[in-house]
């Protein structure tokens, strides 16, 4: 049988440059916090235990991740990397490997996380290094003559020959958690930081004769962390733009991959196409032919085949059936169902409502806790007066209605099949099938009438 896996997540640190009130490891990316993707990232590898570092920020992080199945090692003071790990090790099995990831590196691939606790469980290190144009401010890895790992020495404490050395610790490593409980209570802080490096085990693993295999990443940003706010956007539009990369491979016209952020989870059928300035959040789902116009905001929405969405509207919670079309400027709030080529237009709200085949909702109007039928058609400025102050009332209207312009539907009330409300209705009472009913003051014309003028 093979070892369990521990997953440790250094989340101790300030993060000075962020100059946030926020702990740097809750800031999002692409709509999560930096740990969520970390945490994420550990997930799939499905380990026995996650014991996340953390200080600074204090029970905030804790309360703001609310998983209760993690292990949460505070450490206080912060003296480094070595000390945080040495906090998690009460909470690790002795018998496990151990991965140690950093909560402020949010996009390492499961793949490349996979292959390196393959590596410890056969007993070697595993070290994830990248070779940078840049590597000022990283450690640097030292190898021997014969191109071994040899140790890890951190930019404040090396010579000039070894500042030259471009390949980098990106901090992750793994390794069985017995070897690594013992060089951690040997380790000293005898450097030009004063900390506990955690680098420093690598060293004595070496010269212990350990097996230390280093790992690369398929790309530089699974191992770019985040400092900065600048950084953080950076990150931000490189994930993004591998999103995007993956929707078009996998068939999605998209204007302008550059203008696109997807903060969840999208998925798309053949031939969607979107238009530029599209957010999607959370879990999306669009089917078959769907188009997005302009400058759309869905979040939580499914839409079926053949829907189109002309620009600038907001969709939140909304279930959309095939061949709808709704917008420009539409907004459809939670509990929303759309049934098949409903048409919903402009300056249309909608919340908490079903609204059946064909119907037409096209301008100016709040429907709100109402179910519509099939073929209604809702004049401009109607209004489901679904609150009294206290409590929501639902608004029915069967199938066939037509409902004139500027109609105030006064909850709770029923408009029976088929029938018609005359323009300009306060609806308070229930309408019967198949005839009209209005409320309408009646129309005066006073002969004779004259403007009054001012007076000299
Ligand atoms: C560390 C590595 C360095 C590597 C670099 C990669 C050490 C000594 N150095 O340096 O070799 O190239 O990361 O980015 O390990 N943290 C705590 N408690 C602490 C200190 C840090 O939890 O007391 C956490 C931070 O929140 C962060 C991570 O550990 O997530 C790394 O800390 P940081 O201060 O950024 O280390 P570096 O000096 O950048
Ligand atoms: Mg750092």
């Amino acid at each position: 049988m093979s070892s369990p896996l521990n997953v440790v997540i250094l989340a101790a640190g300030k993060g000075t440059r962020m100059k946030s009130d926020l702990p740097k490891v809750l800031h999002p990316l692409a709509g999560q916090p930096l740990l969520g993707h970390v945490l994420s990232a550990a997930d799939t590898l499905s380990p026995e235990k996650i014991c996340v570092v953390y200080g600074h920020g204090g029970e905030a992080l804790p309360q703001a991740i609310g998983r209760d199945e993690l292990a949460w090692a505070k450490q206080e003071p912060q003296l480094g990397t070595g000390h945080a790990v040495q906090q998690a090790v009460p909470h690790l099995d002795p018998e496990a490997i151990c991965l140690i990831l950093y909560g402020d590196v949010p996009l390492t691939r499961p793949e490349t996380l996979r292959e390196m606790t393959l590596i410890a469980r056969e007993g070697a290190i595993a070290l994830l290094t990248v070779r940078l144009a840049n590597p000022a401010g990283y450690g640097r890895i030292v190898r021997n003559a014969r191109g071994q790992v040899e140790r890890i020495v951190e930019q404040k404490d090396a010579s000039p020959e070894e500042l030259a050395i471009d390949e980098v610790n990106t901090g992750i490593l793994c390794l069985p958690v017995a070897k690594l409980a013992g060089w951690l209570a040997r380790l000293g802080n005898n450097n030009a930081q004063g900390e506990y490096y955690l680098t420093d085990v690598i060293g004595m693993a070496a010269a212990e004769g350990e097996k230390i295999i280093p790992c690369h990443p398929a790309a530089e940003w699974e191992v770019l962390g985040i400092n900065s706010r600048q950084q953080l956007a950076q990150l931000e539009r490189m994930h993004q733009h591998n999103v995007a990369e993956a929707l078009m491979v996998q068939g999605v016209t998209l204007i302008d991959p550059a203008r696109l952020d997807v903060r969840g989870t999208l998925e798309c059928g053949r031939d969607v196409l979107i238009d530029v300035n599209c957010v999607f959040e959370g879990a999306v789902t669009l089917g078959d032919g769907v188009k997005i116009g302009a400058n759309c905001v869905l979040k939580n929405v499914s839409l079926a085949a053949g829907v189109v969405l002309q620009p600038f509207c907001h969709l939140d919670g909304a279930k959309v059936g095939a061949d709808a079309r709704i917008g420009p400027f539409s907004r459809l709030r939670p509990g929303t169902e759309l049934a098949e080529e409903t048409h919903i237009g402009n300056f249309v709200e909608i919340k908490n409502s079903q609204v059946g085949f064909n119907s037409k909702i096209s301008h100016l109007s709040y429907v709100g806790d109402a179910t519509v039928g099939r073929k209604v058609n809702i004049g401009a400025g109607t209004i489901t007066c679904n609150y009294d102050g206290a409590n929501k009332f639902r608004t029915v209207i069967e199938d066939g209605a037509f409902i004139g312009s500027d109609t105030q539907l006064v909850a709770p009330v029923t408009v029976g099949q088929g029938a018609t409300i005359g323009a300009g209705t306060t609806l308070t009472k229930d309408a019967p099938a198949g005839q009209l009913t209005l409320s309408r003051a009646k129309q005066l014309t006073l002969p004779g009438w004259q403007r009054p003028v001012k007076k000299k």
